[in-house]
């Protein structure tokens, strides 16, 4: 079965129902993505909530102030992160008729989406087949093909978004990614990863060539 399958399967067993995953609308889904960006879910799922109720597409984030923005976004810090989607809901609303864009290539161009949140919106919201690359998926997939290239090199930049791109599942882009970052959270956690009861365990390199512990690799700034 393919490293994708494995990782689907896996989710389908221990998925955790998230409100953002109720939904393909791309402006829901960039909300949650960019509160989630340095946050954790059980602390940006109140922030999620509040801004859907109170903003429910992009035409009210947009024409809101950014002090009621930034007033919502109190407590969650990095204020540059609600500056910059005030700042890309008024290009949404001025340049794209207010429609929230699905795709890769016009996402990326916009204030505050870098290559993961793009990835993350476009196939989450359309099944764009992007792969998400961000901690969780570094991790699980140096520890199951036993890459030790530093995650934080140009080396290891282009050989881990290589590997992410090629065990993408095509079909299901998006439940693929959704996939494999639980896995990343729940399953193979940073530290004490659940490897007794893994279902990838034997055909886990880390785990069979017990360096779990040692991937993945980082060097210091
Ligand atoms: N962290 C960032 N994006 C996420 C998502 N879509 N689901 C769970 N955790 C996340
Ligand atoms: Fe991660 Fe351990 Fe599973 Fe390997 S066996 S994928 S290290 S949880």
């Amino acid at each position: 079965m393919s490293f994708a399958k494995k990782i689907i399967e896996w989710y389908h067993e221990h998925q955790r129902d998230l409100p953002w995953r109720n939904t393909r609308d791309p402006y829901k889904i960039w909300l949650s993505e960019i509160i989630l960006q340095q946050t954790r879910v059980e602390q940006g799922m109140p922030y999620y909530l509040r801004f859907v109720e109170r903003y429910p597409d992009v035409l009210s984030f947009a024409n809101a102030s950014e002090d009621d923005i930034l007033h919502l976004w109190q407590g969650l810090g990095y204020y540059s992160r609600g500056r910059n989607m005030h700042k890309a809901a008024g290009i949404v609303r001025d340049e794209y008729q207010g429609e929230f864009p699905k795709a890769y290539d016009e996402l990326i161009k916009l204030p505050g989406i870098g290559e993961y949140t793009a990835a993350a919106i476009s196939s989450f919201s359309n099944d764009e087949a992007q792969a998400v690359l961000d901690g969780n998926v570094f991790r699980v997939l140096a520890r199951y093909f036993g890459i030790d290239t530093p995650i934080n090199t140009p080396a290891g930049k282009k050989i881990f978004s290589q590997l992410a791109k090629e065990n993408l599942d095509r079909t299901y882009p998006a439940l693929y990614n959704q996939a494999i970052m639980d896995f990343g959270a729940l399953q193979c956690k940073p530290k004490s990863p659940l490897c007794q009861q893994c279902e990838l365990q034997l055909d886990c390199y880390a785990k069979v060539n017990d360096v779990i512990a040692d991937l993945p690799v980082k060097i210091k700034a």
